[in-house]
């Protein structure tokens, strides 16, 4: 099941939880609220048939999609590339991931800068929207497969921080200030 919270700055493992001490969770709430990152429970046995993804596909116009996994045996120099998706970075499109097995931890800033981490695994859905600094790791258990979906051709490339002057960051800080709004 989902779970997010704030991280310590320990610079151990990665694959770590890296929980403060004691630990501070958010709500999924909270974190829309703070981030807009948008999270949706999908269910894992069901979703081909009951209309649920593809009704959310058809609302937010995802026209692309496709499957990926990451694991030690699938990803050649795997502790290397591991941390190169540790790096902080941006994208101008939405990062649209459904975790069809595995588990692993995406990373977002809040509007304070503070890392969130949000624990995903199995029938979770996160929307991360354009513009936010963000990070990714596997988890412990070193291995994650997620349908990756995108509109129109995919664009998968990562701006590192700082890159604040890009349009789609000014556009995301403006949205932080201004307060979110559920999309349609
Ligand atoms: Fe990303």
């Amino acid at each position: 099941m989902v779970q997010a919270w704030y991280m310590d700055s320990e610079t151990t493992d990665q694959r770590l939880q890296h929980h403060k001490n004691p630990p501070e969770y958010i709500s999924l709430d909270d974190l829309f609220s703070k981030t807009g990152v948008e999270y949706f429970k999908i269910n894992i046995d069901t979703y081909k048939t009951d209309g649920v993804l593809e009704k959310l596909k058809n609302e937010r116009g995802y026209t692309y999609e496709d499957e990926m996994v990451c694991s030690k045996e699938c990803l050649p120099n795997y502790e290397e590339k591991i941390k190169s998706f540790y790096t902080e970075h941006l994208h101008t499109d939405e990062e649209i991931r459904f975790i069809l097995d595995g588990s692993g931890y995406f990373d977002v800033r809040d509007g304070e800068d503070q890392w969130i981490r949000i624990a995903v695994s199995k029938g979770d859905m996160l929307i991360i929207p354009s513009g936010i600094y963000h990070r990714f790791t596997l988890d412990t258990n070193n291995y994650i497969k997620a349908k990756r979906f995108f509109i129109g051709e995919p664009v998968w490339l990562p701006y590192n921080r700082p890159a604040d002057e890009m349009p789609c960051r000014k556009d995301y800080v403006e949205k932080l200030q201004s307060g979110f709004s559920v999309a349609a």
